[in-house]
């Protein structure tokens, strides 16, 4: 965990940057069949394949999950584990440093996935207020982020952590099929 990319706890969740001590949280969680991926949610083979990797060599799983392929323009990320005294799910920022811009690959500056059993217990938007706080300290002025338009929860929490509404319609991280909703975040005004 590195301190400076740690927020602290707002309530009772808190947000920790993977390390191999509290790896064995998330490892808990992908063989409870919880997908870290929102869009891979039950996808038995990829979760399998997730958990099969992070046994067979945790250091280099690490790795990956802290720093994700590389894209153009390189992105900076930062993943957390959401807990509460035990692993909750995950939520990740990523940026390029200095720019709104986003490739149009990647789904928005934020993602979150809480496991099952701890949903609908406020974790996912507490997890974001603090992720907000993250972002304010990285100068970063506003976020894009989407959700599916039938998926209410993640609406809500968007909506209850300010995010302003702009736009409805596929995006190219996903189906053309699959219409989206998309917000704006801003970090400073939490
Ligand atoms: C979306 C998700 C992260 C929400 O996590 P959570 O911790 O349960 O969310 P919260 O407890 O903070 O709840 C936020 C709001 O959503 C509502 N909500 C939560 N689960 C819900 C559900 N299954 N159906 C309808 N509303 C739901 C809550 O009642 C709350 O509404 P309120 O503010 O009006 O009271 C979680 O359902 C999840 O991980 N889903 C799969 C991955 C995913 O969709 N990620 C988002 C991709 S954009």
């Amino acid at each position: 965990m590195t301190s400076a990319d740690t927020a602290k706890p707002a309530g009772r969740v808190a947000l920790l940057a993977p390390d191999l001590e509290n790896l064995s949280g998330f490892e808990a969680a992908l063989s409870a069949g919880w997908s870290p991926d929102p869009r891979r949610a039950g996808d038995e083979a990829y979760i399998g394949g997730e958990l099969q990797r992070l046994r067979r060599d945790r250091a280099s799983f690490l790795d990956n999950l802290v720093q994700p392929a590389a894209s153009v323009p390189p992105l900076t990320n930062h993943l957390f584990g959401v807990w509460d005294g035990e692993f909750c799910g995950g939520i990740g920022l990523r940026f390029q440093p200095g720019a709104e811009y986003l490739p149009p690959e990647v789904s928005g500056h934020v993602g979150y996935s809480v496991v099952p059993c701890k949903q609908r217990k406020g974790h996912a938007t507490a997890a974001l207020g603090l992720l907000l706080e993250v972002a304010a300290r990285h100068g970063l002025a506003r976020l894009l982020i989407f959700c599916n338009e039938d998926n209410h929860a993640s609406r809500r929490v968007i909506e209850r952590n300010g995010g302003q509404f702009f736009l409805r319609g596929p995006h190219p991280s996903d189906t053309p099929e699959q219409i989206k909703l998309y917000f704006w975040l801003h970090p400073a005004a939490i």
